[in-house]
């Protein structure tokens, strides 16, 4: 096979803009060093060159000048609403071809909201919700207690804790102060879903039909051809329901190397297909490509019913730590393996294997 040339486009922690007013969980989406150094090995032990370009305003240059056939994409960017998705960006107007989802898929998942008109467009379960500009905004009058706030467009827990779990309006309207002011971005105001924690890692692409409304019918075939799913990972979270109650910042980052992750998670296997269909549904609708993650809740008090929280379409890649490479670990894939993976379904992609 042809020797590729991969430039991996990251955002490192240590190379973060640091200013006035920067929340402490701020940069706790971007890498470290030694994940991307585990990446750029992966690439190279899979017959390839790889080396680490800093995803900052120089790429346009940096990456021009390195003259890669391809991109291993997984940088998140510092600002705006659609932070993600500016990297894809210029790669496109450049013509690089670049693993993972593209411009408009990336800017849509980063925003929750706007995520969930899709799903709940297309009646896919995600938890009712309304979005808050303003602290003083009324609440809806289906919106009972007890609610959870969060970003709109944050990740691995910002801004989320215990005190996310709202009771009553003053609660709330504590708890969307907080939110507005740290975050400078629409809340989310979602109904609180009482349950278990089950994310489902994804890679591959859809074969089929992608234009209609999912489900269109019970009896519609359920599309999921071509993708390869992880077992699904549960998140125990017994031990923490009375100090976090949910998979927050703590959780995610401090805590992340005492945590109990089941993998595979101990559901039954109707679950595992109806999270599967979701995950595939979801990856569909949204237009993601190559790999994602997709967070579930199983509301303990209907039945384990799955509801949908979102997609990640560039989920970490953190040897022994991220919960896709977890994930792919249960399935006798290891990092080298999965990173590989997630290359080789690009490079298929665009027909250039
Ligand atoms: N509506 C909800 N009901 C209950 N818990 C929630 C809800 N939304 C989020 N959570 C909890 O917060 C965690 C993080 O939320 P999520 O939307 O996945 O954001 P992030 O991008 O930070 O992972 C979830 O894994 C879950 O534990
Ligand atoms: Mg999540």
């Amino acid at each position: 096979m042809k020797k590729f040339r991969v430039a991996v486009l990251a955002n490192l922690k240590k190379n973060a803009p640091h200013f006035e007013g920067v929340s402490d969980d701020q940069w706790a989406d971007l890498d470290s060093e030694s994940t991307i150094e585990a990446i750029c090995e992966a690439i190279r032990a899979g017959g390839n060159e790889a080396d680490f370009l800093e995803a900052d305003e120089t790429i346009m240059d940096t990456v021009r000048a390195y003259k890669p056939d391809i991109c291993f994409n997984i940088s998140e960017g510092h600002y705006g609403d659609a932070r993600e998705a500016q990297i894809p960006a210029i790669l496109e107007k450049l013509q690089i071809p670049y693993t993972g989802s593209k411009v408009l898929c990336l800017a849509l998942t980063l925003d929750k909201p706007m995520t969930k008109r899709i799903l709940a467009w297309h009646g896919l379960p995600t938890p009712d919700f309304q979005s808050f500009e303003r602290v003083d905004e009324p609440l809806d009058e289906s919106m009972t207690f007890p609610l959870f706030v969060k970003p709109s467009r944050e990740g691995t827990g910002m801004g989320i804790s215990y005190n996310s779990i709202v009771h009553d309006e003053g609660e709330l309207r504590r708890q969307l102060e907080f939110i507005l002011r740290t975050y400078h971005q629409p809340a989310l105001v979602e109904k609180f879903i009482e349950g278990r924690e089950i994310t489902v890692g994804l890679v591959g692409n859809l074969v089929g039909p992608v234009a209609h409304r999912i489900p269109a019918n019970e009896n519609a075939p359920r599309i999921q051809a071509g993708l390869n799913f992880m077992p699904p990972m549960e998140v125990d979270l017994k031990p923490y329901l009375l100090t976090d109650g949910v998979y927050d910042n703590r959780l995610k980052t401090a805590l992340a190397d005492q945590l109990d992750y089941l993998c595979p998670a101990p559901i039954p296997e109707d679950i595992v297909d109806e999270l599967n269909w979701l995950a595939a549904a979801v990856f569909r609708v949204t237009g993601a490509l190559d790999v994602a993650r997709v967070d579930f809740r199983l509301d303990i008090n209907d039945n384990l019913k799955p509801y949908i929280l979102e997609i990640n379409p560039l989920p970490g890649l953190s040897p022994g730590i991220s919960d896709l490479v977890i994930e792919a670990a249960a399935a006798g894939i290891d990092h080298t393996e999965l990173v590989n993976m997630i290359l080789l379904t690009a490079l298929e992609r665009y027909k250039m294997i």
